[in-house]
């Protein structure tokens, strides 16, 4: 009997080690390396082919992890496969970048069932109680509402300083707004909040025109403003509002085509932003530090990976508010301080 139980023990035993190898395959490549199967919304855009891509790829590399990244031009459907795909390739966390900030639950549902750990990042989940369905999900962004806060602080202390700026003399902002994507909590927050300062501030603002595009696209920025320069309402713009620098590279050019000069204000700190600025052809934009925020999301994934804390050993912390995020703040750029963000 005695021989018969111990038999069963070591059977028992050599079924856990071999459960637990297969465990420790599924965490990592064979030689033991992370892998981190991530995507971008969309080649296309700007701020996140420009600068989020080149610091994942660079900052993976020097972390001694391999990271796949792919291009989900800007199609939910096409990011669920992709995800299906990397958990058939079991790779050891993914860091996704949402197309549609409201499709989170079901990334974050397939995660959980494959038993891999995600991280979100740049959009952030719409839906309520997506965060919370799942342990092994965090998300790495800003505080959206920051950004428009701070566009929106520089460009009513503009406004003051410079009483032309008031073309018609009513004492009103007959302002133009290019805001991105629909539904997106960065476009929705700045459209918000940078009016806002203007309203807080005792300024009366009129909305001539507000264009959304999902692309964030500069060719978007370059047809609208065109547009609206021919429009009815051409020579009543006296600010334009741009919720990313892309879609303002586009309004600029259009301004440009027409030989017509207007105060403009972005968002991203883009590195032709600078040099617009440098240039006196944009008033100010606000640092999107895309840099930390693709560091915090490889400094979460590779921690999650490895079933650590995600902030432990990182120079990152979460939010106490709940929302399992990392918010990296976003910062002012003007023509008094462009330089010190010069590469
Ligand atoms: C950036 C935009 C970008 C968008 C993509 C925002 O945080 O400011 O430039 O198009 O993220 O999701
Ligand atoms: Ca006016």
């Amino acid at each position: 009997m005695k021989r018969v139980l111990s038999i069963a023990v070591v059977v028992l035993m050599i079924f856990s080690a071999m459960n637990m190898f297969a465990g420790g395959q599924k965490e990592s490549a064979k030689d033991g390396t992370i892998v981190i199967g991530a995507n971008i919304y969309s080649f296309a855009d700007n701020f996140m082919n420009g600068v989020m891509k080149p610091e994942l790829e660079r900052y993976a590399k020097e972390k001694g992890a391999k990271i796949e990244i792919v291009d989900s031009e800007g199609q939910q459907a096409k990011l669920n496969d992709q995800v299906d795909v990397f958990i058939t390739k079991k790779v050891s966390v993914l860091a996704i970048n949402l197309v549609d900030p409201a499709a989170a639950g079901t990334i974050i549902a397939k995660a959980k069932a494959a038993k891999i750990p995600l991280i979100l990042f740049n959009k952030e989940a719409t839906e309520a109680g997506a965060m919370a369905s799942y342990d092994k999900v965090w998300y790495v962004g800003t505080n959206s509402a920051e950004s428009g806060i701070i566009q929106g602080q520089m460009m009513v202390a503009d406004w003051k300083a410079n009483p032309s700026w008031d073309k018609n003399g009513d004492g009103t902002v007959q302002y133009v707004l290019l805001k991105g994507e629909p539904g997106h909590p960065d476009a929705e927050a700045r459209t918000r909040e940078s009016v806002k300062a203007f309203v807080d501030a005792g300024i009366k603002v009129e909305q001539l025109a507000l264009e959304a595009d999902p692309n964030w696209s500069t060719q978007h920025g370059n047809d609208k403003m065109a547009a609206w320069l021919t429009s009815g309402f051409g020579n009543k713009i006296e600010l334009v509002i741009c919720n990313n620098d892309g879609m303002a590279f586009g309004a600029i050019n259009a301004l440009k085509a027409a030989k017509v000069a207007l105060p403009l204000y972005g968002v991203d700190a883009l590195d032709q932003a600078l040099t617009h600025i440098a240039d006196g052809e944009m008033n100010g934009t606000v640092l999107n530090d895309g840099v930390n925020q693709s560091r915090a999301t490889l400094d979460l994934a590779i921690n999650a990976a490895q079933g650590k804390p995600v902030t432990e050993g990182t120079a990152w912390s979460l939010t106490s508010d709940g929302t399992k995020a990392v918010r990296v703040p976003y910062l002012p750029v003007t023509p008094k301080n462009y330089k010190e963000f010069r590469k």
